[in-house]
């Protein structure tokens, strides 16, 4: 897939010479919402903060850059994702069911999570 995007965010590791997370967003939503369209960490660096301190900075920048509020949605089993925004701050606003159902995963319901900048 190819696509244009407005912001992306990336973290580096200097010893490995190499990207280990990553993060997509866009603000083409008219009320000065952000949407975090991709979100990831490398799996041989997960589990050591990354995601977290990542996440962080992207939400200083959004308050920064007078953002409104930032939006995204994510799988209902991804547990692990859905424990890191609620440690931020976002807050599940809309069950959507079905919303994945052009990937082959097995219950393809999703959650729309917001969190509000001010
Ligand atoms: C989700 C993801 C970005 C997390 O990255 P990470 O660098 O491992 O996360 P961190 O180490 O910063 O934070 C882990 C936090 O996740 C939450 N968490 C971890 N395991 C959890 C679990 N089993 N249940 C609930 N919350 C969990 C906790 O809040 C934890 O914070 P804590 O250690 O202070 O308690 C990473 O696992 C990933 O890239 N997954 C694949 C891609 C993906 O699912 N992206 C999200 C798409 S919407």
């Amino acid at each position: 897939m190819i696509n244009i995007s407005d912001h992306v965010f990336f973290a580096y590791d200097q010893i490995q010479h190499r990207c280990v997370a990553g993060a997509i967003l866009s603000n083409s939503n008219p009320k000065r919402g952000l949407y975090l369209a991709l979100f990831g960490v490398r799996k041989s660096s997960q589990h050591r903060g990354l995601g977290t301190k990542l996440l962080t900075a992207i939400i200083q920048w959004a308050y920064q850059t007078r953002n409104r509020f930032i939006y995204l949605h994510v799988h209902v089993k991804n547990f692990k994702a859905i424990g890191l925004y609620e440690k931020v701050g976002f807050r599940k606003v809309e069950y959507i069911p079905d919303y994945y159902s052009q990937t082959p995963k097995d219950k393809p319901d999703a959650f729309r999570m917001t969190l509000i900048l001010r």
